[in-house]
Order: structure tokens, then sequence, then C-alpha cells
């Protein structure tokens, strides 16, 4: 019988990320559906431990407001004045005096690293019985981040950081990745003796691995099979630089799993999305949130889906989908915009320049051209005409408007809510509909169309449609008041 590992988890956030000139506390920036520390906590939860201690400090607040949200059950402990990783973990150490086993430390600002990579590196640590292993990494360019030191032997001797580093120790190119597994017991003893003698006057955690090998405790380094893993943030520009690498290690999973990305370059799929085999995702689409797309939709290109549902076999071109449900085989845009509470049944149809908001369309229904529908129930089989404006606010208050079943609502409608048109009823093109229109009647509301005769030539003399309006005289004299059957046939 496996007994509970005996493990914490400490993650450091508590600095400023002053290089990335900011008011959001650089371990709550965004990268691709999670912030850095998101990502960072998603990644240690493969150490299976029973306490995460977070640190915190700059931004405290907002810090601990975003891992209560994230994260309830881990532990925020106060840095007060950021002195350093070392000063960070002690006190994270000092919050948790009943931790046992293993501590994992992970920096706050690594946020492309694998779960499987933290699991590794917890196994290589208690398999070996080392007092500390550090996971390392063989980068092109090492500037700014700690050189990974080893003696003839190959045995680690020191991490030394960059500013405090030997042109000779500048030249190495293993790198400390600002993750590591510690014995607690080891690790107190050498936090104990930790000084602030280096270029910035901090205390290093990076020094507890000199420390211990002094005195001839086991060290270990752990190489990171993928050096990107590693990969640390500390400016915008690097921030972009892992989106992208994030960006394209989200895409190959997804693409691995069956789903056709047209173009990787520039489809962007949030980490909390979840996509079935044989969908389809064109150019330029971004797929953020909790969205989720079944087996065969086709979405993009230059399509937005967030906190989206989109059922299987739908089409979603070039449109804004904000908490909206797209049905199975339902088709949206193009240049459309789904907002909260649109919930499109099976086989509907949003078509161009159409924006719905609180409204439900209804199986086979259609919308298909220049539409607001705001506050809607619409029945299954309507159709709902080019140009109808579903008027839900009346300045003061929003109200709904509800369209029966295989109703038809005749181009150019306004639909003056809290209104309802019955089942079967259709409307006159061009109505302003403020009444009841009872199931099975047609609803009217326009003015009887009346012609002026030789309005034109009279009152417009001399310009061009004057002159259309002449020669038109001229060729069909007898037909000038015809009905439009006649007219049509004119000429043939
Ligand atoms: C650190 C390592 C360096 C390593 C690099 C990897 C040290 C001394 N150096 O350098 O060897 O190559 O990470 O990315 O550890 N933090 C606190 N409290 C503090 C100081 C920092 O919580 O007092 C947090 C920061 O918010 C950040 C993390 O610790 O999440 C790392 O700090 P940072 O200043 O970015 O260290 P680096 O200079 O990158
Ligand atoms: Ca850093």
């Amino acid at each position: 019988m496996s007994q509970a590992p005996r493990r914490t988890v400490v993650v450091l956030a508590a600095g400023e990320g002053k290089r990335m000139k900011s008011a959001t506390p650089k371990v709550l920036h965004p990268l691709l559906g999670r912030t850095l520390l998101g990502h960072v906590l998603g990644a240690a939860g493969a150490a299976q431990a029973s306490r995460t201690v977070v640190v915190v400090g700059h931004r405290a607040e907002q810090v601990e407001a975003h891992l209560a949200e994230i994260q309830p059950e881990a532990t925020p402990v106060l840095q007060e004045q950021q002195n350093g990783t070392g000063h960070a973990v002690r006190i994270a150490l000092d919050a948790v005096p009943e931790a046992e086993g293993t501590v994992v430390v992970l920096n706050g600002d690594v946020p492309l690293l694998r779960p499987e990579t933290v699991a590794s590196l917890v196994a290589a640590h208690e398999e070996s019985k080392a007092s500390a292993t550090v996971l390392a990494a063989q980068v092109a360019d090492p500037v700014g981040l700690g050189r990974v030191i080893r003696d003839d032997a190959g045995n680690l001797r020191q991490i030394v950081e960059e500013r405090d580093a030997s042109p000779e120790q500048r030249a190495v190119r293993e790198v400390n990745a600002g993750i590591y597994a510690f014995d607690v017991a080891a690790l107190r003893t050498a936090l104990g003796k930790l000084s602030t003698d280096n270029d910035q006057g901090e205390e290093y955690l990076t020094d507890v691995f000199g420390l211990l090998a002094e005195v001839g405790q086991p060290v270990g380094v752990f190489v990171a099979a993928d050096p990107d893993e590693t990969l640390g943030c500390n400016d915008r520009a690097e921030l972009a630089a892992l989106r992208a690498l994030l960006r394209d290690r989200v895409n190959t999973a997804w693409m691995r799993s069956g789903v056709s990305i047209m173009d990787p370059a520039t489809t962007w799929i949030d980490v909390t999305a979840r996509l079935e085999p044989d969908a389809v995702v064109d150019q330029n689409s971004q797929v953020r949130g909790t969205t989720t797309i079944a087996a065969g939709a086709v979405i993009g290109p230059d399509t937005t889906l967030v906190d989206a549902v989109v059922g299987a076999g739908a089409t979603v071109l070039r449109a804004h989908v904000v908490g909206a449900q797209v049905g199975p085989e339902a088709t949206v845009g193009p240049y459309s915009y789904l907002r909260p509470g649109t919930r499109l049944a099976r086989k509907s149809k949003v078509g161009g320049f159409v924006e719905t908001k609180n409204a439900e369309v209804g199986e086979g229904a259609k919308v298909p051209h220049l539409s607001y529908v705001g506050d809607a129930t619409i029945g299954a089989q309507a159709n709902i005409g080019a140009g109808t404006i579903f008027a839900n606010y009346d300045g003061v208050r929003k109200h709904r408007t509800t369209v029966g079943d295989a109703a038809f609502v005749g181009s150019d409608t306004v639909l003056i809510a809290p209104v309802e048109v019955g089942a079967g009823a259709y409307v006159a093109a061009g109505s302003a509909v403020a009444k009841e229109v009872p199931a099975g009647n047609l609803g009217v509301t326009r003015a009887q169309q009346r012609n002026v005769d030789g309005w034109t030539v009279r009152r417009r003399a001399g310009t061009v449609s004057a002159e259309a309006a002449e020669r038109a005289a001229a060729q069909q004299p007898a037909e000038r008041h015809g009905d439009a059957d006649a007219s049509g046939d004119a000429g043939r």
C-alpha cells in the first residue's frame, strides 16, 4: 500500500516584474486562457502536494483575490519586502511548520512548464535521495539566467547568478529553470545560512545548492528534455514569445487528436477550450475561455469564440461569439455578433450582419440578413425578414418578444417589445408591430400607398430623374400607371 506523498509546493509570486512595466503584477498577466500563475499552479498539481503555499507581495491583494478564484485551497503567504527568492522560501516555510518530506519550489513566471516535467523532477529527486535537485536546461542563449556550475566529475557545485558570475562561468549554457525539489530539513538548515553578499544584496534561493554541496550533502541536477518549458517571462516581448510557443504546443496537440487547423500560425486556442475530432478551425481564429467545439463543426476564417458552445456540424464564419450556444448544424455569419444568452437550436440560421442577445432561435428558424434580435424567443421554422429589428429597450427597461413557430416576419419590420407574433402568423414587410399578431393572422401596419401622377416632371424639372421619367413616358405612354404584372412584361 502506498502512503500519501508528503510534499509541499511553494510558488514564488511576490515580485513586481519591473520589466513588464505594468500596473498588473507579472504573475497575473494572461497567456492563452490562464494567468502565468494559473499555468504554474496547473503544472505544480503534478507534485500531488498536501499543501500549496503561494508567496505574495507586490499588489498582494490582487494576487490573493485571483488565487482565491483559481485555487482557493492554496495558502497565500505575505512577503512584505521582496528580499530575494531565498527570503521568500524562508517565509513560506515559516507558514508550514508541519511540512515533511519534499518541498517543490516553483518560480511564478515559468508558465510553459509541463506537469509531466514536475512529476519527473520530483521522482528523480526522491529516488536519488538528494537533499536538493534543480531543474536545469541547456539553452542557446543563457543571458540573464543563473548558471549551473559543475565540478570536473560533473557534480553540481553551485548555482551562480549572471551578475555575480565570472566570465568563465558566464560561458556556461546550462541554466537554472527556477524549479526545484528539496528535502525540507536540509532546506530549512541551508536557508538559515543564506547571506546577502551578492550584487543585488538579496537572499538567493540558488545559494542553497552551494551551501549543501559544501558540507557534502547530495545535490542533483535534473535536465529538462524540452528547454522551452523552462523559459521565464520578464518583459512583454518574452511574454509574446511564450504565447507563440504555447499556441504551437496547444495546436499540435489538437491536430494530433483529430482537429483540423488550417493555419496554425494564426489560430489561438486557450488551454481551457475543448475541441472534438473532425472539428475544423480556419485561419485567423481565436477559441477562448470555456469554448467547446463539437465534431464536424467548421469555425472561421476570422472568427472569435469566447465561452461559446458550438454543436456538431455547425458553421461559424467571420463572427464574434461571446457566451452563446450554436446548435448542431446551425449556421452563423458572415459578419455576425452573437452575445451572451443567445441559443441557436439545431439547423437554425443567423446570417450576415446580425446581432443577437438573450435570444432563442428555434429549430430550423432563420434570421438571414441585417437584423438585431435582443431578448427574443423565435419559434421553430420561423423566418425573420431582412432588416428586422427587435426593439427591446424602451429607454428604461428591456422587454421580450415572442415569435411563434413557422411565423413569417416580412423585411424591415420593427417588433416593439413586449409583443407577440403567434404561430404561423405573417407580418407584412415594413411594419412597426406593437400589438399582438394572433396565430395565423396577417399583421400590417403600413399606410396605403398613394402615387402622385407626373410629380417628377412637374416638381423636379431639369433633373436627370425628370429626363428619365419623360423618356419612359414617351416609350410606354399606356403603361405609366400600369400594375406590376403589366409593366414587368413591357418591352420584351
Ligand atoms: C531566478 C533565479 C535564476 C534562474 C531564474 C529562472 C534566483 C536568485 N535566481 O532569477 O537562477 O535562472 O530565476 O527564471 O533565484 N520572487 C519573490 N520574492 C522575492 C524575489 C522574487 O516571490 O523576493 C519571485 C518572483 O515574483 C518570481 C520568482 O520569484 O516569480 C523569480 O524571481 P525573479 O526576480 O524573476 O528571478 P530571476 O532574476 O529571474
Ligand atoms: Ca524571472
